[in-house]
């Protein structure tokens, strides 16, 4: 049997650590996909220092992949050999990223579109899932803004928030709420990124180094020229939490990355967003999700998040999950190359 290279999480609570695992081959329906870029993300260093979504161990993690399509499972249509393709990875370990070949089921996988590379197309599936999952995905599991991505649904005239706008996830919902029509967008980040989310669709940037967050629903209000409907929460704690439920009017719904978000039962819907097509519930939304994606991107309505890239291949992965754990990388999505490893 083929051997690969591996990023295992041996233990609960335990190091990552560079390894020698076999290669699988495909299920039915599965994909095999030799993985050119992952990119990292907070649940990365969260399953590692919380044991949290993992039911095996070791593991392999790794929530975003691009590369390239080696071997088609049996039932397959549409893929071929060579294929350069992007999807979510998933919590069990042949659907990692951090590993050289993985094997993802085909209905939630994209076609790279040729005006972005790997390591950008490896920053959008998971940030991208779970914007829109929030947002468009039918209630419960999301806000019912568009679940079937339908091009004339349209919010011209209404005004939403997202906090968070830097973030990878925030710049997506900031992206989402610009196709959805949305007149105005209004992003809390530091102020250093006005420029580039204004580029992305946010209308407004407040600046979360002047305006501090319990005045945040104050000023956005201001700047709003109806009531707020509709708030994505990128950040997911109780204060940024706070803030979205206060702007919102009664009626109005928060979509929240936070597995904890509840709603206050005070009239205001608050959705605690899964954000993974893997997800069974989901899995129909993927479907229709991955079907759409690759056609925004090429036509530029969906654009990467920036790249930052990790040097040393999977022992790099570390590393950067210790900065993203120390709140040290801003506006930017750490990439690595798993082929690149020694
Ligand atoms: N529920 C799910 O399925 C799901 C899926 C994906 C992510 N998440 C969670 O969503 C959160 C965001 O993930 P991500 O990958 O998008 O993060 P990220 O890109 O790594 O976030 C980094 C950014 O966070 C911003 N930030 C930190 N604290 C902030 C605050 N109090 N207010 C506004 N901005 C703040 C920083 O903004 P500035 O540079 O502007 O200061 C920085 O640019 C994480 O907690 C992650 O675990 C959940």
């Amino acid at each position: 049997m083929s051997e690969q290279k591996a990023l295992l999480l041996e233990t609960v609570n335990g190091p990552f650590v560079v390894s020698t695992v076999p290669i699988l081959k495909p299920g039915p329906d599965q994909l095999s996909i030799k993985v050119v870029a992952a990119a990292l993300n907070p649940v990365d260093w969260k399953v590692q220092a919380w044991d949290i979504l993992i039911k095996e161990y070791p593991a392999i993690l790794g929530s975003d992949i691009a590369g390239d399509v080696e071997e088609v499972g049996e039932g397959v249509a549409g893929f071929s050999k060579g294929d350069k393709v992007f999807c979510q990875g998933y919590f069990v370990s042949e659907m990692g990223g951090f590993q050289q070949h993985a094997l993802i089921p085909a209905d939630i996988v994209g076609k790279i579109p040729p005006n972005v590379d790997y390591a950008q197309a490896s920053t959008i599936p998971l940030g991208f899932n779970t914007a829109a999952i929030g947002l468009l995905r039918a209630q419960p599991e999301g806000a019912g803004l568009n679940p079937t991505f339908d091009p004339n649904v349209n919010f011209s005239g209404q005004p939403a928030l997202v906090v968070g706008g830097s973030t990878s996830v925030g710049q997506f919902a900031i992206q989402l709420f610009k196709l959805l029509g949305y007149s105005t967008v209004i992003a809390y980040a530091s102020a250093r990124h006005a420029d580039y989310l204004k580029s992305l669709g946010a209308t407004h940037v407040i600046d979360r180094g002047e305006v501090p967050v319990g005045s945040l629903a104050e000023a956005a209000k201001k700047i709003a020229n109806a009531p707020i409907k509709i708030a994505y929460n990128a950040v997911g704690d109780n204060d940024s939490r706070a803030a979205c439920i206060d702007a919102i009017v009664e009626g109005g719904q928060v979509a929240d990355v936070s597995p904890e978000a509840k709603d206050p039962g005070n009239g205001k819907r608050v959705i605690s967003i899964i954000g993974t097509s893997h997800h069974p519930p989901h899995r129909e939304f993927g479907r229709i999700l991955w079907k759409t994606l690759p056609r925004l991107v090429q036509e530029g309505t969906i654009v990467p998040n920036r790249v930052e890239k990790i040097p040393n291949g999977l022992a790099g992965i570390d590393e950067g999950l210790q900065k993203l754990k120390a709140n040290k990388v801003s506006g930017v999505k750490l990439v690595a190359f798993p082929q690149e490893t020694a």
